[in-house]
C-alpha cells in the first residue's frame, strides 16, 4: 500500500515538473503566459505585444481596425477576433491609455513607454538592427516569450 502511494506521488511530481519546464519561463517582467491563439495570430509580424501594456479601449480600437493595421492587413475571422478580444481585455492595463481623448494604438506612444526608454538616444532608435521602437525584440532578447526583464536586454551596436 505504502509502496503504491510512493510510486504515484513520484509519478505526479514528475508530471508536474515536466509541465512546468515545457511552459513559458515565468521570470522578470512577465505577467502571465501568452495565449497560444494570440501568439499565433498577433505574433507573426512582430512580437506578441503584452496585453498589459495597453488599456481595454486601446485594444478594442486596434481590433476594430485590423483591416488597415499600420499599413498592413491583419484581419481575422470572427471567432478568432472574439477570442483574442476576450484575452486582451481580460489582461489589459487598468486605467486608460489615451491621448487627446482617443485611445492610443501604440504602446510606443504611451507615456509609460517613453519614460521607461528616455535614456535611449535617437541614434540608437535608428540603427539598422532596431529600425523602430516597435521592434522590441531588437533589444529585449526574450520579447517573443513576453519577457522584458532588465536581465534580458542587449542593445545592438549597429
Ligand atoms: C500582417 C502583419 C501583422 C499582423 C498579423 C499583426 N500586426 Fe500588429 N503591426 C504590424 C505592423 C507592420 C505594425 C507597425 C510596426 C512599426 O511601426 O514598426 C504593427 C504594430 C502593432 C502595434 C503597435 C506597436 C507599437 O508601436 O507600440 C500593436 C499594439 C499591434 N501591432 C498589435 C497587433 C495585434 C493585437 C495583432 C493581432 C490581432 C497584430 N498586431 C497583428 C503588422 C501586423
Ligand atoms: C533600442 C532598444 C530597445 C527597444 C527597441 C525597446 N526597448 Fe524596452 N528597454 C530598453 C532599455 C535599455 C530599457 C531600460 C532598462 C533599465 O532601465 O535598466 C528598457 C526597459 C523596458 C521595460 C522595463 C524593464 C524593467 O524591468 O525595468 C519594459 C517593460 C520594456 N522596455 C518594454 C519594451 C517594449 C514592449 C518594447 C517594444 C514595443 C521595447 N521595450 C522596445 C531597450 C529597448
Amino acid at each position: 500500500m505504502r509502496n503504491i502511494k510512493q510510486k504515484s506521488m513520484a509519478f505526479l511530481c514528475g508530471l508536474s515538473l515536466s509541465i512546468l519546464s515545457a511552459g513559458p519561463q515565468a521570470s522578470g517582467n512577465v505577467a502571465m503566459p501568452p495565449d497560444p491563439l494570440y501568439v499565433q495570430e498577433c505574433g507573426s509580424c512582430h512580437v506578441p505585444y503584452p496585453a498589459r501594456m495597453l488599456s481595454r479601449s486601446s485594444w478594442q480600437a486596434l481590433l476594430i481596425g485590423l483591416q488597415n493595421h499600420f499599413g498592413s492587413n491583419a484581419d481575422l475571422d470572427r471567432d478568432s477576433l472574439q477570442a483574442i478580444g476576450r484575452y486582451l481585455e481580460a489582461n489589459a492595463k487598468r486605467g486608460e491609455t489615451v491621448a487627446d481623448g482617443k485611445p492610443i494604438l501604440r504602446i510606443t506612444e504611451t507615456r509609460w513607454f517613453r519614460h521607461e526608454h528616455d535614456e535611449i538616444s535617437g541614434q540608437t532608435w535608428k540603427l539598422p538592427a532596431v529600425k523602430s521602437p516597435s521592434n522590441c525584440a531588437a533589444c529585449h532578447t526574450s520579447a517573443a516569450q513576453g519577457n522584458y526583464s532588465e536581465h534580458q536586454i542587449r542593445i545592438p551596436r549597429n
